[in-house]
C-alpha cells in the first residue's frame, strides 16, 4: 500500500445526483484508512484559490439522498491554463494534500489528466454525470436518476397530450449523447426518439409518422439536445407545416433533469465507487477513473474514458428495439 495521508476531493463541470454519496464514500473510506481528507470548494477554481474544508465523518452524515453537491461545482477556465494549473500544484503542495479524488465528466478528466502528468501526481476519477458518455463504466452515477426523472416527467406529459389528441416533441439532455433519449423513450413508449447516434432528420421522422397508426390519440417525440436536427422547436416547425391538423406542443426538459434525489441505483453505485477510488489510490493508481463493468470494479486510464467513439454504442439492436415498440 501506499503511503498516502491525506487526500482530497472535488466535484467538477455539471452536478449530478449522486455526487454527494460519492462524496460521502470518499470521506467514510478515507477515514477508515486513517487518511485525512480535505473537501475542495467549486471544482478546479477551488483548487487554484485554495478553498478548501476539512472533511470528517460528520462533515457528510445526512447527505447520501441529497442531489446536487455540497462542494459546488464549476467550470474552470483558469485551470485550462499552465499557470492556473501551477497554482493548483502549489496549493496541493503548500496544504501537504498527497493525492486527489475528482467527481465529474469527461471535461473534468481531461483536465486531470493533463495536471497529473504535467505534476505526476496521482489522481482518480469516478464518473459523474448525467449523460453516461464515458468509457470503462456500464452507467455513470446520475445517470439513472435522470432517466426516471424524465419519465416522470413525460409520463405527465403523456396525460395531457392523450386528453387533448396532442402530438408533444420533448428534447432532453445529454450533451453529444443520445443515451438519455434513448433509455427514457423506451421507458415512456415514445412514438420515436431522435438521437445524434442514428441521425434519423426530420424527413425520417414525417416518414415514421406517415407510416404509423392513425389511431393513436397522444404522440411523444423524443429528441436528444445533440441531435444534429437543432432541438426541439426546429422539429417543431417542419411538423406543423407537414402535418397541419396535428395539435403540436413543445417541452424542454432543461435542468430538472439535473437535480433532486439520487435513485436507490446511483446511491449504491456512487458508493462503492467512492471507496474503490480511495482504496485505488492506496493501491498506487493514478490517472485513472474507476467505473463499474458487468457488476465488476474497472480502472480506465482517464484519456480512455473520455473517448467518445465507442462510448456506449447504440446497436442497431436498441434501434430495432425502438422500431418494434413504437409501432
Ligand atoms: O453534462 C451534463 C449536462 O447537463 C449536459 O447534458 C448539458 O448539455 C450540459 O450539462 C448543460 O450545461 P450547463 O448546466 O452548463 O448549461
Amino acid at each position: 500500500m501506499n503511503k498516502l495521508k491525506h487526500i482530497a476531493v472535488l466535484t467538477s463541470g455539471g452536478d449530478a445526483p449522486g455526487m454527494n454519496a460519492a462524496i460521502r464514500a470518499v470521506v467514510r473510506a478515507a477515514i477508515y484508512y486513517d487518511l485525512q481528507v480535505t473537501g475542495i470548494l467549486r471544482g478546479y477554481e477551488g483548487l487554484i484559490n485554495g478553498d478548501f474544508i476539512e472533511m470528517e465523518r460528520k462533515s457528510v452524515a445526512n447527505i447520501i439522498q441529497r442531489g446536487g453537491t455540497i462542494l459546488k461545482t464549476a467550470r474552470s477556465d483558469a485551470f485550462r491554463t499552465k499557470e492556473g494549473r501551477n497554482q493548483a500544484y502549489n496549493q496541493l503542495k503548500s496544504n501537504d494534500i498527497d493525492a486527489l479524488v475528482v467527481i465529474g465528466g469527461d471535461g473534468t478528466f481531461t483536465g486531470a489528466n493533463l495536471f497529473s502528468e504535467e505534476f505526476n501526481y496521482p489522481i482518480v476519477g469516478l464518473p459523474g454525470t448525467i449523460d453516461n458518455d464515458l468509457e470503462g463504466t456500464d452507467f455513470t452515477i446520475g445517470y439513472d436518476t435522470a432517466i426516471n426523472t424524465v419519465i416522470n416527467a413525460v409520463d405527465k406529459i403523456r396525460d395531457t397530450a392523450e386528453s387533448h389528441d396532442r402530438l408533444f416533441i420533448v428534447e432532453v439532455m445529454g450533451r453529444d449523447s443520445g443515451l438519455i433519449a434513448l433509455r427514457s423513450g423506451i421507458g415512456v413508449g415514445a412514438e420515436a426518439i431522435m438521437i445524434p447516434e442514428a441521425n434519423m432528420g426530420v424527413e425520417g421522422l414525417v416518414t415514421r409518422l406517415e407510416s404509423g397508426r392513425k389511431d393513436k390519440s397522444s404522440k411523444i417525440i423524443i429528441v436528444a439536445e445533440g441531435d444534429e436536427v437543432g432541438g426541439a422547436f426546429n422539429v417543431g416547425e417542419v411538423l406543423k407545416q407537414r402535418f397541419p391538423l396535428y395539435d403540436i406542443r413543445i417541452s424542454v426538459l432543461g435542468h430538472i433533469q439535473r437535480g433532486g434525489k439520487p435513485s436507490c441505483m446511483d446511491r449504491v453505485l456512487a458508493s462503492r465507487l467512492g471507496v474503490s477510488a480511495v482504496e485505488g489510490l492506496l493501491n498506487g493508481q493514478s490517472r485513472d477513473m474507476v467505473g463499474l463493468k458487468n457488476g465488476e470494479i474497472v480502472f480506465t486510464p482517464f484519456d480512455h474514458a473520455i473517448k467518445h467513439i465507442d462510448a456506449k454504442e447504440i446497436t442497431p439492436a436498441w434501434l430495432k428495439l425502438v422500431e418494434i415498440l413504437s409501432l
